[in-house]
């Protein structure tokens, strides 16, 4: 992606061969990214990839070893952090114990010699729906509300960019599924530009305009949520967004209708659409996403048989193991919509749509991103 410096937004954090390594080891790659003004940008990866190491630079907690950082026309690469118009918030709070929950919030304001201290600080934290409570010390406040607190204290500084460190990291599953949602919501109010830093996939989809997803020290893939759900451009992107069937596969050469690449995988013929192949690749996998198979016909132009081996009824959709003629499994997930479930043992016909497929370079494992820990 090339950008003239007229389109570039006035305010946009551009990292350019950004690089760290701790003695031999390198932790984050020569790493290229703008992040838009004003967006929600998440930062995925399991834990280790190199997320905190790249915040840690923008924050100037740590120095590059190579590379540059702007926001703007204006650089910061050696720009000292509280020189930096940046803040963060991570996951434990770090309040001041001692002060009331207003004086932490205008701390850094009346350090400033800000006249209306007071009054941003009121403000912020009428922002993150803590207004009458400026009065209690943090050790009266639940986790929840602590974590408010310390955005509301990070906000008030109005930053060009807010960095937050898996801060919901603490929460309990469904305080955080309420907080995902509301930290969208403030950042849409203020118009800041967020950078979140999860291994959550979940939480990244849900709240973030853009995501890179990492690996390794470097970004593996960089797109709004939808495109990386539905077209991965590598194993490790199918299987850490999400869960993917992988099915090893062969391109046809010049035989799809119109659009449409054909591929063989066990002796039977599919269809994908052509954008969602590879250029260049014969052998492939084909990932189709658990939810895109159907049980039965009616899915799409592409079918393959076998015989139901699981059957997990989870409320809102069913999941099936289903076990194929080439003794893998695969995974078929269903709405629990009032249609017809399928039993133990039966045989069945899997369909999907061209447009719900996917093929990658078979050269990278199957297995890459899958089975990584979920927690930190
Ligand atoms: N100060 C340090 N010295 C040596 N290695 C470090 C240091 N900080 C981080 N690392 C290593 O860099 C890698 C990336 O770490 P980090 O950025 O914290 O990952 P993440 O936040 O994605 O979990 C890890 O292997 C970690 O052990
Ligand atoms: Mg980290």
């Amino acid at each position: 992606m090339t950008q003239t410096s007229v389109e570039r937004g006035r305010g946009d954090l551009r990292l350019a061969s950004l690089t760290k390594s701790f003695g031999s080891f390198t932790a984050v790659e020569p790493m290229d990214l703008t992040v838009p003004q004003g967006s929600f940008f998440a930062l995925l990866g399991p834990s280790g990839c190199g997320k905190t190491t790249t915040l840690r630079m923008i924050a100037g907690l740590e120095a590059p070893t190579a590379g540059s950082i702007h926001i703007g026309d204006q650089e910061i690469t050696a720009t000292k952090a509280h020189q930096r118009n940046v803040n963060t918030v991570f996951q434990s709070y770090a309040l001041f114990p001692h002060m009331t929950v207003l004086d932490n919030v205008m701390f850094g304001l009346k350090r400033r010699g800000d006249k209306d201290a007071r009054r941003k600080a009121l403000e912020a934290l009428e922002l993150v729906q803590l207004e009458g409570l400026g009065g209690r010390k943090p050790s009266q406040l639940s986790g929840g509300m602590q974590q408010r607190v310390a955005l509301a204290r990070a906000l008030v500084n109005r930053p060009d960019v807010l960095l937050l460190d898996e801060p919901l990291g603490a929460l309990d599953l469904k305080l955080r599924r309420q907080m995902q949602i509301e930290l969208k919501r403030i950042q849409q109010e203020v118009g800041l530009t967020f950078i979140h830093v999860t291994h959550d996939q979940e939480e990244a989809m849900t709240m973030a305009d853009s995501i890179a997803v990492m690996n390794e020290g470097r970004i593996e893939q960089l797109g709004d949520p939808a495109t990386l759900y539905e077209q991965p451009e590598s194993t490790f992107v199918a299987n850490f967004l999400g869960q993917s069937n992988l099915l090893r596969a062969k391109v046809v050469p010049g035989s799809g209708r119109e659009g449409i690449t054909l591929v063989r995988s066990h002796d039977a013929d599919l269809e994908v659409v052509e954008d969602h192949v590879p250029q260049g690749v014969t052998d492939v996998w084909l990932g189709v996403r658990p939810e895109k198979l159907r049980l039965g016909e009616s899915g799409g132009p592409n079918r393959l048989r076998g015989t139901i081996r699981d059957v997990s009824f989870s409320g809102v959709a069913t999941q099936y193991m289903v076990a194929m003629p080439w003794g893998r499994e695969l995974t078929v997930v269903q709405q629990n919509d009032g249609s017809a479930r399928a039993a133990l043992g039966e045989q069945v016909t899997l369909s999907w749509a061209a447009e719900h497929g996917f093929a990658l370079d078979a050269s990278q494992d199957a297995e890459a991103g899958a089975m990584v820990e979920d927690d930190v």
